[in-house]
């Protein structure tokens, strides 16, 4: 038997089991496997969990941010502010839908958007800002919402987000439009998967309708403007299902794991927290210190999985000549995600760690 101090700590396997089985052996039983019954079920749980009128399920979290955006109907020059530390999906829909992505620097610490820089980024262009929660982390809302000038839209990028809370308010409840991942590395997941959370009626449809190639969702069989396939499939919503109902322990267990981190790594790496007043989602647990490509090395050297950060958008050649974003460029150089999902346990927290500790 391999001894438990040799064997490989997972940086982020699921939290799924039987009734995630149960529930997709179900589906297929039903011979509905697409647009059936699983699908609103899985939309109205979400739209209780982020406390919102409406939520669209979609194929990934890149789906609902692309549809979102599509949704604002931007025009070719419009512009729309992102965090220039970010996971590229972000900006990619907004450079995709013929809009121009202008980059924003984060908050070092935070690695969120610095709110107290949108007004200098915005132009009569400005259409749009569509901040994220990073790994879960909710954003300085209110200072965030203060800086954009009236009629520019605010969507959340939550796709780490869900059963992150703001003051209280759930994250992806927050801007006119919410954006959700299910992708393995989230808290709740269904292999690939995401979804729009909305208020607005109107938005709603408009999403539904270019989820589904434009078809009115209304049973009119016409097309105005031509849509997409980015349906998520009943076997898929039916992973979600579960996941979403016990959202709020799964997000225990990742808080009682966040802790035993946090307790362990105090004065030795800057460690994630959020707001006074706020709730973290822990999509990840995310780290930082100087010597991080060393640490990264040796952890991975020792059976342990374990991942940057995220990307800063102008180090890459899409988006290169953005501009300077020290910001950003510090957290791509210093952030670390150490493993982290609910089934750890406190001895795989001390391994962690002590392989941490001499480059602290
Ligand atoms: C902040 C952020 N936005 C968007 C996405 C894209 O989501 P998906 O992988 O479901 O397409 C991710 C996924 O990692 C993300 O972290």
């Amino acid at each position: 038997m391999v001894p438990a101090a040799d064997a490989r700590i997972r940086l982020a396997p699921p939290d799924v089991g039987a009734e995630e089985a149960a529930a997709v052996a179900e589906v297929l039983e039903s011979g509905q496997l697409t647009m059936g019954p699983k699908v609103a079920e899985l939309e109205a749980e979400l739209a209780r969990a982020c406390d919102v009128e409406h939520a669209v399920v979609v194929s990934s979290g890149t789906a609902a941010l692309h549809l979102a955006v599509l949704a604002l109907g931007l025009e070719p020059g419009d512009e729309v502010l992102v965090p220039a530390y970010t996971f590229p999906a972000t900006a990619n829909v907004v450079a995709l839908s013929g809009a121009r992505p202008v980059l924003v620097d984060v908050d070092p610490r935070t690695m969120n958007l610095d709110a107290a820089r949108i007004s200098a980024a915005v132009t009569p262009r400005t259409r749009a800002v569509l901040p994220v929660h990073l790994f879960g982390r909710p954003l300085d809302w209110d200072a965030v919402a203060e800086a954009v000038p009236p009629g520019v839209a605010l969507v959340e990028d939550a796709a780490g987000a869900l059963g992150a809370r703001r003051r209280g308010k759930p994250c992806g409840g927050l801007g006119v439009m919410g954006c959700l991942s299910f992708h393995p590395r989230k808290i709740v997941t269904t292999g690939e998967g995401g979804g729009v959370t909305t208020n607005d009626a109107e938005l709603a449809d408009a999403i539904r309708r270019t989820r589904h190639h434009g078809i009115e969702p209304r049973g009119e069989f016409e097309i105005r403007a031509p849509g997409l396939n980015y349906r998520l499939s009943d076997i898929l919503c039916a992973v979600g299902i579960p996941q979403v109902r016990r959202l709020d322990e799964l997000l225990a267990a990742r808080a009682r794991v966040a802790d035993a981190y946090t307790r362990r790594l105090d004065g030795l790496v800057e460690a994630p927290s959020a707001d006074d007043g706020d709730t973290h989602g822990w999509q990840a647990y995310v780290v930082q210190l100087d010597r991080r490509d060393e640490a990264l090395a040796a952890l991975r050297a020792q059976g342990i999985e374990a991942q940057i950060g995220t990307y800063a958008l102008h180090r890459l050649a899409a988006y290169a000549g953005a501009g300077d974003f020290p910001g950003a460029d510090a957290a791509f150089a210093r952030a670390l995600a150490l493993p982290f999902h609910s089934q750890l346990d406190d001895a795989d927290v001390d391994r962690v760690v002590a392989a941490l500790r001499p480059y602290a």
